[in-house]
C-alpha cells in the first residue's frame, strides 16, 4: 500500500511538498479535500481515493491539510482555498504532464469552488481564483454538497433543481474557465447545498460517496479521455 504511506506522509505536512519527477501521476493526481470536523485529513473520503487508485491506474492522492476542524467555517473555507492554489501550482510546477482531479466534500466543495472561481458569496472571506492557465491540468473538479450552490448551472448534477446553497455563488460565471471540469452534486432534502420549500431533513448531505463515487470515476476517465492531448 505504497500510495497510502504516501497519502499519509504528505497529509501531515501543511504546506505543499516538491515531487519527484518519478512520481508524477500518469493517470490522475487526486486533491482530496474532506468536510467540516475534527479528525484525520482525509475521513470519508477515503472511498473515493480507493477508487481512484484502484480503478485509474498510475493515479496518486493527497488529502489537503486545511484546517477542516475550525469553528471559525469562513477562516477554514479562505485558508483552505488557498492551500489548495499552492497544492495545484506546486503540483504542476513539478510535474507540469499530469492530471489534476479536485474533490471537495461541503465546507471542502467551498474550498474547491473558491479556490478556483474565486469567493463572490457575501458571507465568505474573499479568495482570488486561481490562475485560468491551470483549466489545461485540473481536469476534473468535483463537489458534493456545496454551500455556494446555485441551481441551473451547467456543472450541477443531482436532484436538487431549485434550491440554493446557504451561501450562494454571486458570479458563477467567474467560473467558466474551469466549467469542463466541473460537477456539483447536490440533491433534494440536503439544506446546505439546497435550501427549498419545504426544508429537507438534510440526510441526502450524508449519501454522496454512497450513490455517486462510480460516477465520478467515469467522469474521472472521460475527462482524461478527451484531454490526453492537452
Ligand atoms: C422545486 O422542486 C421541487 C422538486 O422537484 C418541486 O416540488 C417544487 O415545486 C419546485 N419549486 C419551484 C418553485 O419550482
Ligand atoms: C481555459 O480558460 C480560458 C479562459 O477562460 C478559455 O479561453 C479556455 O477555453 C479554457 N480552456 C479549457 C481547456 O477549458
Ligand atoms: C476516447 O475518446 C475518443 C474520441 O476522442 C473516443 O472515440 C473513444 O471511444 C474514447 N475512449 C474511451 C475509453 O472513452
Amino acid at each position: 500500500m505504497r500510495f497510502q504511506n504516501l497519502v499519509l506522509a504528505l497529509s501531515v505536512l501543511a504546506h505543499a511538498q516538491p515531487t519527484p519527477p518519478e512520481q508524477c501521476a500518469t493517470g490522475v493526481h487526486a486533491i482530496l479535500i474532506r468536510g467540516q470536523g475534527p479528525g484525520d485529513h482525509l475521513n470519508v473520503m477515503v472511498s473515493v481515493q480507493n477508487l481512484v487508485l484502484q480503478l485509474i491506474p498510475g493515479s496518486t492522492c493527497v488529502a489537503l491539510p486545511y484546517k477542516h476542524g475550525l469553528d471559525d467555517h469562513r477562516r477554514a473555507a479562505g485558508d483552505g482555498a488557498y492551500l489548495m492554489q499552492q497544492y495545484i501550482r506546486q503540483y504542476i510546477a513539478d510535474c507540469p504532464n499530469s492530471k489534476i482531479f479536485l474533490h471537495g466534500y461541503s465546507l471542502g466543495g467551498i474550498v474547491l469552488m473558491d479556490g478556483l472561481c474565486g469567493t463572490s458569496s457575501s458571507w465568505l472571506y474573499p479568495v482570488t481564483a486561481l490562475e485560468p492557465m491551470y483549466n489545461t491540468s485540473v481536469i476534473a473538479a468535483v463537489s458534493y454538497g456545496e454551500e455556494t450552490f446555485l441551481p441551473q448551472m451547467p456543472w450541477n448534477i443531482g436532484t436538487c433543481t431549485n434550491g440554493t446553497g446557504l451561501y450562494p455563488r454571486i458570479h458563477p460565471e467567474w467560473c467558466f474557465p474551469y466549467m469542463h471540469s466541473l460537477r456539483s452534486y447536490c440533491d433534494i432534502g440536503d439544506v446546505e447545498c439546497c435550501l427549498s420549500d419545504p426544508p429537507g431533513n438534510n440526510l441526502p448531505h450524508f449519501l454522496y460517496i454512497w450513490k455517486y463515487n462510480m460516477d465520478v470515476i467515469d467522469f474521472i476517465k472521460r475527462r482524461l479521455n478527451e484531454t490526453r492531448n492537452q
